[in-house]
Parts: C-alpha cells; structure tokens; sequence
C-alpha cells in the first residue's frame, strides 16, 4: 500500500527574543507567573519584514534541503495558519511563488493550533490517493500580528515561527513496522467557538481582530480532548503508549503536556517539549517541535512517534507516524 513517508523537515524563527521579563513594566505580570503557570521562558516575534508567508518559505527551503529535493519535485503545498499574509489568496499560493514553483497546487488550512495536524492528516489522504507524490506540509503563524498587547491573559502565551515537512510516497506492507503515516484521528466541536477566538473578520466586522481566550475553560477541556483522540489514534494502530518512542504533542502550556502524558502512561522523557523557547506558535508548534528533536538527535529513522494538537473551535487530534 501507499504511505506518506517524511522526507525532510525544517523550521524558521524570526530573529528577535522576548523574554519573560522583556513583559515586566509593559503589563502587570512577572518571569515567575509566566514560567510556572505555562513552563514558557522566550518567544520569537516577528519583525516588520518577517510575514507567516517568509518564515514558511524559510522553514520550506530547510526542509526540502533536507530532503535533497527542489521545489521542482513538490506537486502540493499544504500551509496551516490562522495568520495569513492577507485574507486572500491563500498564504500557500504566496509561498509557492516565493519558492518559484508554478505546477502543481496550493492552499490554506484553517483549524488553529490543530492545523498543522490537520494539513499533515490531508496530505496523506491526497498521497494515498495517488494525486500527489510529494507534499510540502507547513505550519507557520505570526501571532503576534492579532494579540492584544494590553491583556496579560493572552499576550505572554503566544509566539511566531515556521516549521515545515515533506511528505513522499512510498511503498508499505500496511502493517505498523511500514515507514509514514500509520493512523490519525481528527476532531472538531463548534460548541465552544467563543472559548478561543477573534474577534473581528472580513465578513464581521471587516477588521483582523484580536485573539480572545477564556484560558481556564480552555485548559478544562484540553486533557480530556487530547486523550481521547490518542486513545482512538492507538486503537487504530492496535497499539499502547509504551510503543511509542517520542510523543510530540502541540505546545501550548508545559502543565497540558505533563497531564496528557500522565494520563495516557507517557514517560515523561519521551514528550518533546520546546513550550519554554517558543511559547504556543498554534500551527507551527508541532513542526516546530520536530526540527529541535530531529537536529539534536532525538528523533531517528524508524522511531514510532505521535503528534498531537488542541485549540480554538475547538479543534483537536492525533497523527501516528514512523520516522
Ligand atoms: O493553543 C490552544 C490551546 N490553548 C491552551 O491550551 C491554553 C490553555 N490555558 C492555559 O494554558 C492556562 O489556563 C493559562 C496559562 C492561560 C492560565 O493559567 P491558569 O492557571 O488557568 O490561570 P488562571 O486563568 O486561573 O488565572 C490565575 C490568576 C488570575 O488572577 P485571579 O483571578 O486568581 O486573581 C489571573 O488574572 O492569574 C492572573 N493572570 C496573570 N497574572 C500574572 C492571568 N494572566 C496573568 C499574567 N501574569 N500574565
């Protein structure tokens, strides 16, 4: 059967730091509240010339040099932001060109901090399909663009990056052992839209908007929703948590990952936990998460490895992988 097999992977930040303590005399909060509340210690923030279409053309370009290939050998792109460059067209379109590919197509996803869950469960099935051979799957926000700089609730948890797979079919026998894609389950319940959202939009209030977050009501949900759709991606596998090799979940707050992992009998040494350098990047999290455990040697060749993510809508799943 056909499997979607990661070929490459790549990342990009945005140059500047904001450490916790850059936050101090700008709202009322501390170092101390940040890191023990959410174990974040820094986040990238764009620059004026850094834009969600730069930085994922720059997480783009390191994972196609990863993979030894050139834009040439992409057929689809397959960006996930909340962030894009301009309502439309779609982000993806303007990477793309960037990239100076003209074949082949493509678009935007939009489920939040599951997005890039989401693009990547989407790139398989396109894959699969035969439609595509070669997926450049992104995730890439700039959050900074819609915080509100004056609410301390918000302000101190988000960040900017890019992070970047390419996915290639393959060959597999359709068991567990087979390099890719193994098994993913996708999850959305619009009854809790008001918990994380903006509040503006093109056919609202024709503004961007900021982001608004009842932090609480989110962190209630998020364990359960997370382990829920693990367990469902481990039935289908036929596996248990103690197969895995690593658990690369999305980066939102160090306390969610701790009590995910808890719950589901994940060892603590096995979660990829990069919360503290990046803040939540949503969408890029997860590729974010991946190029730090790949370049320090974490992550190898045929190590079985779980993605997971949780956020506005809400939205929420779960993709099982061999490196
Ligand atoms: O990526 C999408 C998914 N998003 C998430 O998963 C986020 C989920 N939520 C969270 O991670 C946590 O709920 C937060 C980190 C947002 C907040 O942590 P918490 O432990 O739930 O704190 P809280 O909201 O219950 O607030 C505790 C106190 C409040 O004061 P009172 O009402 O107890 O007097 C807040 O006003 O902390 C206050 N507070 C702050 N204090 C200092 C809120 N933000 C800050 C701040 N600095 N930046």
């Amino acid at each position: 059967m056909i499997r979607s097999i990661v070929r490459g992977v790549g990342s990009s930040l945005p140059r500047r730091i904001m450490k916790n303590a850059d936050f101090e005399g700008v709202v009322e909060t501390s170092d101390e509240w940040i890191a023990q509340r959410t174990g974040i210690r820094q986040r990238h923030i764009a620059s004026d010339d850094e834009t969600t279409a730069s930085l994922g053309e720059a997480a783009a370009r390191v994972a196609l040099a990863d993979a030894g290939l050139t834009p040439a050998d992409i057929d689809l792109i397959v960006l996930a932001t909340s962030t894009p460059n301009n309502t439309f067209p779609a982000t993806a379109v303007e990477i793309q060109n960037r990239l100076g590919m003209h074949h082949g197509f493509a678009f935007d996803m939009q489920a939040v901090c599951s997005g890039f869950v989401y693009a990547v469960t989407t790139a398989d099935l396109y894959i699969r399909s035969g439609m595509a051979k070669r997926v450049l799957v992104i995730g890439s926000e700039t959050f900074s663009r819609i915080l509100d700089w004056n609410d301390r609730s918000t302000c101190v948890l988000f960040g900017d990056g890019a992070g970047a797979l390419v996915l290639e079919a393959g060959e597999g026998e359709g068991t567990i052992a087979d390099r890719g894609i193994l098994a993913a389950s996708l999850r959305s319940d619009g009854v809790h839209k008001d918990k994380l959202y903006v509040d503006g939009g093109p056919s609202t209030t024709g503004t961007v908007g900021h982001l608004r977050m009842e932090g609480r009501e989110v962190f209630k949900h998020a364990v359960g929703m997370i382990t829920d759709v693990i367990e469902a991606t481990f039935a289908q596998a036929g596996i248990t948590a103690e197969d895995l090799d690593w658990f690369v979940p999305h980066q939102a707050n160090k306390r969610i990952i701790d009590a995910s992992a808890k719950k589901l009998g994940i060892a603590e040494e096995k979660a990829v936990v990069t919360v503290n350098l990046h803040g939540n990047t949503s969408a890029a999290s997860v590729p974010l998460a991946l190029s730090v455990a790949v370049a320090d040697g974490r992550i190898k060749k045929g190590d079985l490895v779980l993605l997971e993510a949780m956020g506005g809508g809400f939205t929420w799943g779960a993709v099982l992988l061999r490196w």
